[in-house]
């Protein structure tokens, strides 16, 4: 793709984790709106779980996360006690005690728990839900610090997948994001990780970060290819100071350009498909036995708040601060502040401070843009027919999309089949926010497409 096209389309855009995005989100939805929701899902379906451990004992300065830093250890278990208590909550909820498929902890870092409090928070999690047969456990980890004992309590507490977070290799780009991270220390987690019985490990990189080159990404993906992870995530840096003041420690003068942030994802995506890793939408890789991988052939790719996906279940309940949950009716978000979460689940009641309730049409425009997020493709007419109404109706979207296809974006066939080209898919995002009907009224502002 060439550059001056690429600047063209480098406009902000969601990275749609969600349709309607959270920003939609609004008071309407309350915690006796999510009570009703919880109590009325369907007994035997599987539910998937997200908690969220909103603290690090440092602070990176690129972070886009909710998270807040500590060095003591009295808030992280005085937040444990709540998270209890919500778990309780939420169980009690329910219309029976769940099955869930799916366990994710993020950050955060949930690597900030000790030992005793990995064991604690697993137990409560398994005497107020049913764990499948195969169930997935997934956990972020930030590798400095995080030794042989959480490494074994993880395992203790049945955990199958773990996340670490490398980002870039380089010590001058840890330098300038206050991230120092030997890479030995990485090597170490992922061989303990794996000694431990942790199979799967996802590695999370980025780029677009202050002093990066391309050969800071090259060194970084060739140490990445070299520990076979199942997974990569390859992030571009978000830089939105306006919402995350912390980010302006970077100097904005040491971030790389449009065209140098697209070098750099080009030459990182190149090397791990060369690598045999396989393309997964917008910034996701995968080996081919991986089951993303799998997904993605068998046409059930998904999207949610933790990225792409192969989760089946129609419910994921968000347990912590800041957590956001998508059930059958809606989304709903918990209360950021720490203390604002304490004093709602404290109070006895749940934590949500928003949500949003889908709409038919809000439904069918999520299918639509969760397709084109997956496949980078969408059969319109198909959709319409599933979701009962007419093709026509896109009409508008379609006409839309003219200038794109003329910029060699996206391609559209006389059945209404939207494609996005492979040159094109850094800017998957682009098509997907033609068919947003949220965008033009929100006052959000996005990062950058690429
Ligand atoms: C919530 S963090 C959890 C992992 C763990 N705390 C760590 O950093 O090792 C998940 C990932 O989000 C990515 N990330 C964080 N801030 C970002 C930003 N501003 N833009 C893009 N990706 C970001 C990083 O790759 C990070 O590993
Ligand atoms: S990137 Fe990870 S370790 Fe760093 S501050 Fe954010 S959540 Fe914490």
């Amino acid at each position: 793709m060439d550059l001056p096209l690429l600047q063209r389309y480098d406009r902000p855009v969601p990275r749609y984790t969600s349709y309607p995005t959270a920003p939609h989100f609004h008071a309407d939805v309350s915690a006796e709106t999510y009570a009703g929701w919880l109590g009325a899902l369907s007994l035997d379906e599987a539910v998937s779980l997200y908690l969220h451990i909103p603290f690090c004992d440092s602070l990176c300065w690129f972070c886009g996360c909710h998270t807040k830093i500590t060095r003591r250890y009295a808030p992280v278990s005085a937040y444990l006690d709540v998270l209890e208590q919500e778990i309780d909550r939420v169980a009690d909820a329910l219309p029976a005690v769940m099955p869930v498929s799916r366990i994710h902890w993020g950050g955060g870092s949930p690597t900030i728990l000790t030992p005793d409090d990995i064991a604690r928070l697993s137990r409560r999690l398994s005497e107020r839900f049913r764990w499948m047969e195969g169930l997935e456990f997934s956990v972020e980890i930030d590798p400095r610090g995080f030794g042989t004992e959480g490494i074994a309590a993880l395992a203790a507490a049945g955990v199958t997948r773990a996340s670490i977070g490398v980002q870039d290799v380089n010590p001058a780009v840890q330098r300038a994001v206050n991230r120092l991270q030997p890479i030995e220390g990485t090597l170490e987690a992922v061989d303990r990780l794996r000694a431990a019985g942790i199979r799967h490990v996802n590695l999370d990189l980025m780029y677009g970060l202050p002093e990066q080159t391309e050969t800071a990404v090259a060194e970084t993906v060739a140490a990445t290819l070299a520990m076979a992870p199942d997974r990569v995530s390859l992030f571009g840096y978000a830089h939105v100071p306006w919402m995350k003041r912390h980010q302006r420690l970077i100097d904005e003068t040491r971030l790389p350009d449009a065209a140098a942030r697209f070098a750099q994802a080009d030459l990182a995506a190149a090397m791990l498909v060369d690598g045999g890793y396989v393309r997964i939408g917008l910034d996701h890789f995968a080996r081919a036995d991986d089951g993303l991988a799998l997904a993605l052939r068998q046409g059930r790719l998904r999207r949610n708040f933790q990225g792409y996906t192969d989760d089946t279940a129609e419910c994921l309940i968000g347990l912590g601060a800041s957590a956001i949950g998508g059930l059958p009716q809606g989304y709903v978000q918990n209360a950021a502040p720490i203390h604002a979460y304490r004093d709602a689940i404290t109070a006895g009641g749940l934590a949500t401070v928003r949500g949003l309730v889908l709409s038919a049409d809000d439904r069918l425009r999520r299918a639509v843009i969760e397709r084109l997020m997956c496949d980078l493709r969408v059969d319109i007419a198909a959709l319409a027919d599933r979701f009962g109404v007419r093709a026509a109706d896109f009409d508008g979207e379609l006409e839309s999309l003219i200038p794109l296809s003329h910029d060699g974006i996206v391609s559209v066939d006389g059945d209404a089949v939207i494609t996005v080209p492979e040159p094109a898919r850094p800017l998957v995002r682009c098509v997907a926010a033609v068919f947003d009907r949220y965008l033009a009224t929100g006052t959000a502002r996005h990062s950058r497409p690429v």
